[in-house]
């Protein structure tokens, strides 16, 4: 078997944490790319220093030239500015376009046969540019924001509970915005509803501090956003690909008349293996459900058809 290659463009505070998760987890070798000198060398082999700790064969490259796509098996971007407290993800929306852009291009004539992860933010509009300009098929081209999203949800759930993190499942569907939709329905404790073993109030407590977790983060760290939780996510859907594990995740996924929703990149739950999203699972929405999730939809129209106009 070949060794596998995953290109991280973005060696900032989410790159630097994928390029050592993919390192411990030996999911290929790893090049970090960035605009900005030394870094994404001096993070490669800062992480390449401990490969002998952690008995790890991957190889790390830095570099600021996108020729280092070349031959990327998977390719995960997070170059563009990160949220200062007060900012709303929306506020990055200009700036990141056109670094989206960029990126894009690049990715399109160096790595035409890549799995493409985008991680900037504003997510679900940068995602619909990227799959835009470099015209690669729609499943081969997702926005990492669901799977932070349930994660978060499910590991706040564990703390109230006081269980195993690992035991509970959540979905939280919609844009990766203040409108997303975490549903509360689908919350489950060792496959038990998590609504037998917590009271719903504080269910609907936890769901609104879910959707208000990134901010919650810029808010302590006050220099950027959250970026462990963010790096574990993005690999998670990259071993989901490289190792065709058909994983259940949820996941910014251009919509085709699923829900009710045409032409969009929106956070819906997917199969995610070889075949890059493989399938969109339509799962059933009560009224409040089918409206949370219409009020999200509705935002992420709104940027999505700003980056319309200017592609
Ligand atoms: N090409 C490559 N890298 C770039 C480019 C570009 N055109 N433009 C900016 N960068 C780099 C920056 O130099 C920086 O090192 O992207 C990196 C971003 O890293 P951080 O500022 O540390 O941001 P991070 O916390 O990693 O978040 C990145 O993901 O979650 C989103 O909102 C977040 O949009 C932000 C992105």
């Amino acid at each position: 078997m070949s060794r596998k290659k995953i290109a991280l463009v973005g060696a900032g505070q989410i790159g630097g944490t994928m390029a050592l998760l993919a390192t411990q987890k030996e999911l290929g070798d790893v090049v970090t790319i960035d605009i900005v000198e030394g870094i994404p060398q001096g993070k490669s082999l800062d992480i390449a220093h401990g490969t002998a700790i952690l008995g790890s064969s991957v190889s790390l490259t830095g570099s600021n030239d996108y020729a280092a796509l070349e031959g990327a098996d998977v390719v995960i971007v997070t170059a563009g500015l990160p949220r200062k407290p007060g900012m709303s993800r929306d506020d990055l929306l200009e700036v990141n376009f056109g670094i989206i852009k960029t990126v894009g291009e690049n990715i399109k004539e160096k790595a035409p046969n890549a799995f493409v992860i985008v991680v900037t933010n504003p997510l679900d509009a940068m995602v619909y540019a990227m799959c835009q300009v470099t015209g690669f098929p729609p499943y081969k081209v997702v926005g990492m924001a669901g799977v932070l999203d349930s994660s978060r949800f499910a590991s706040l759930i564990a703390m109230e509970a006081g269980v195993n993190p690992a035991d509970v499942t959540c979905l939280v569907m919609g844009g990766h915005g203040d409108t997303m939709a975490p549903l509360i329905r689908y919350a489950t404790i060792g496959g038990v509803p998590a609504t037998q073993l917590v009271p719903l109030e504080t269910l609907e407590q936890i769901a609104s501090r879910t959707a208000k977790s990134g901010g919650e983060i810029v808010g302590l760290l006050k220099t950027g956003s959250a970026f462990y939780a963010p790096g574990l996510s993005a690999i998670k859907m990259a071993e989901a690909f490289l190792k065709d594990q058909k994983s259940v995740v949820t996941c910014a996924a251009m919509l085709n008349g699923e829900y009710g929703v045409d032409g969009l990149y929106c956070g819906v739950p997917v199969v995610l293996g070889a075949g890059g999203v493989e399938r969109i699972l339509e799962v059933e929405l009560d009224e409040k459900e089918k409206s949370a999730f219409d009020t999200s939809v509705a935002a992420v129209t709104e940027l999505t058809e700003w980056v319309k106009k200017k592609l």
